[in-house]
């Protein structure tokens, strides 16, 4: 690998010129590097498996780099995840390539695929762009967003010199979180950058649901217990006007049927005239 040393604001940045025509925008410099095969270091991977569970697809991936993520199913430059159809999955982990337009597109196809319903979760890795078309354009869609204390030291993917060279982008990242359980997300990226819910996507939502079917609950238990209550009311008055035809007394009906057990047995005879309405 060519490295070669840069005088830049912040003093000397080391980079590397793996691929030269993939040129990678770099805080505020046109900076060559290998910009798309920059690996997630394991803390991150750790932690998104820790919301995710098993990552069951990594669409932007190589063979190097799924020896270390691990996941399911995987896309590769040669396969490309922009030409085919993303398999029904759980869970989606994505750093895209960071090379010029492929960000964007792979933000459209993300956003295509959740919305189509191929997966159910997601975290995306990305840089904090907030300036871009494309980091607009994944807002409407998640419940949470990690802004990174610090870099990500991304780890770049030679065979020789991963795990032993990591690098230092000149952005902060933000992850997204695509999802309803964005309270796991908090808790897990909490100490990786402060993190900020979207709580009018799917907290607010399912509180709603939740209220909507406690009300619902509710009302149906009430209309069961209504119904019940009518059912016995009237069966007592059949009986009530079976002892009336039969000429007994009122008191006596009252003694046979036991309503003296009942405070509110005079009410039965009230109820009579309602249930005949
Ligand atoms: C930033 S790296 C991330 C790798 C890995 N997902 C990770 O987080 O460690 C982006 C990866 O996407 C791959 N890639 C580039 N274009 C692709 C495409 N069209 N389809 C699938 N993968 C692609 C690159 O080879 C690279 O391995």
């Amino acid at each position: 690998m060519i490295t070669s040393d840069i005088e830049s604001e912040t003093g000397l940045v080391r980079i590397s010129r793996a691929d030269k025509s993939k040129l990678g925008y770099v805080g505020g410099l046109n900076l060559e590097r290998d910009s798309n095969s920059w690996l997630t270091p394991d803390y991150i991977i750790d932690a998104v498996k820790k919301v995710l569970g098993e990552i069951d697809l990594d669409p932007f991936s190589s063979e190097e780099a799924n020896r270390r993520i691990k996941a399911r199913y995987i896309f590769i430059e040669n396969d490309s995840a922009f030409d085919n159809t993303w398999p029904f999955v759980r869970s989606v982990f994505i750093n895209p390539p960071y090379g010029q337009g492929l960000i964007a597109k792979a933000i459209e196809k993300l956003i295509e695929e959740y919305k189509k319903g191929i997966f159910e979760e997601g975290i995306l890795l990305v840089n904090n762009a907030t300036d871009t078309l494309w980091f607009h354009s994944v807002l409407p869609f998640v419940s949470a967003r990690c802004d990174t204390k610090g870099r990500i030291k991304f780890i770049p993917a030679t065979e020789a010199g991963a795990q032993k060279n990591t690098s230092s982008n000149t952005r902060g990242q933000v992850l997204f979180f695509f999802g309803k359980n964005a309270k796991r997300f908090e808790k897990e990226f909490s100490a990786i950058g402060a993190v900020s819910l979207y709580l009018d996507r799917y907290a607010i939502a399912e509180k709603k649901e939740h209220e909507l079917s406690k009300k619902k609950r509710e009302e149906s238990r009430a209309l069961r217990s209504a119904l019940t209550a009518r059912a016995k009311l009237t069966e007592r008055l059949k009986q009530i006007r079976k002892l009336e035809r039969k000429g007994v007394s009122r008191s006596e009906i009252s003694r046979t049927l036991h309503l003296y057990k009942y405070p509110g047995f005079t009410r039965i005879w009230l109820s009579e005239a309602t249930l005949r309405k």
